[in-house]
């Protein structure tokens, strides 16, 4: 449901709502940004918290649900759960918590996977949260019972990428002991599941057999945002240049600094913020 108190021209130039528990959401930005280029977007990655990948689903519901309640009260039209671990475990708790559309990357990711798997054989990688509960597996099956899931977390990929260890030696050793069990199984496509991963897949390309497709769920996502701001008829059509808000809830020097590495241009609006707990 959309904020009904707005009339339809207010709400198209409200801005797209976006968290992650941290940085590697802005993956999903970088995708928001380029096909979706009039849309202003507020941003949440809760540096003080991350990573959720480690932590129990009722931390990372009870965090996702405040962070969505915060965006909805800064206007969002609509909010990006960019968080594969939030999408895994929190994603109804999200839904029921606001009254925007939300979009989770779990779904357009593993629709975009069976489009190039010829055999139905995919890969999943992600942290060890989202490995855990399962949702790619449970989203592809149902969409295709015949589909085969091999999933492994991958949970030393965040903090290389954190570090900024992106097209190493090491992280490539730690890539090819992951993936090796994978390959085994002759997939046809390899789903990143993880915020931070589609940063270092030219690594991963490296050690999966050169047929495996990579699957980007931040590049699907953004075409499923376009579909719902189209069928709520809410996409912004104004002229006015499009805002692009940054708030984190720690570092904001680090994760300005990384964001210029990852957009490949500065970010001026990015403030740090304490969320009230009792949002
Ligand atoms: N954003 C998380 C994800 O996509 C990765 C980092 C974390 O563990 O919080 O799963």
């Amino acid at each position: 449901m959309i904020n009904p108190s707005l009339k339809i021209n207010e709400l198209r130039q409200q801005p797209i709502g976006v968290f992650d528990s941290g940085l590697g959401g802005l993956t999903v930005v970088n995708q928001l940004m380029n096909q979706l280029p009039g849309e202003s977007i507020i941003y949440f990655g809760d540096t003080a918290r991350v990573p959720y990948g480690t932590k129990s689903s009722l931390t990372i519901q009870r965090f996702s649900v405040q962070i969505a309640r915060f965006l909805q009260q800064q206007g969002v039209k609509l909010i990006v759960v960019a968080c594969n671990t939030a999408s895994s475990v929190a994603l109804e708790e999200i839904k029921e918590s606001v009254t925007v559309p939300v979009i989770g990357v779990i779904e357009p990711g593993a629709r975009a996977a069976l489009r190039e798997s010829a055999t139905k054989r995919i890969g999943v990688i992600g942290t060890s949260a989202t490995v855990s509960a399962g949702k790619y597996e449970a989203v592809l099956k149902s969409l295709d019972s015949s589909v085969e899931v091999f999933s492994r977390a991958c949970p030393l990929f965040v903090p290389l990428v954190e570090e900024g260890w992106i097209d190493t030696p090491v992280t490539e050793e730690v890539a090819a002991i992951y993936l090796k069990p994978l390959m085994g199984k002759n997939i046809a496509s390899l789903i990143l599941g993880c915020t931070h991963y589609p940063i270092i897949k030219a690594t991963i390309k490296k050690v999966v057999n050169g047929n495996v497709q990579i699957i980007d769920s931040a590049i699907e996502t953004a075409v499923e945002v376009r579909n719902t701001l189209q069928s709520h008829k809410i996409m912004n059509e104004s002229s006015h240049l499009p805002e692009h808000l940054f708030y984190v809830s720690d570092f904001p020097q680090k994760f300005e600094e990384i964001a210029r590495r990852l957009l490949g241009r500065p970010l001026v609006n990015v403030h740090r913020i304490a969320l009230d707990n009792s949002i």
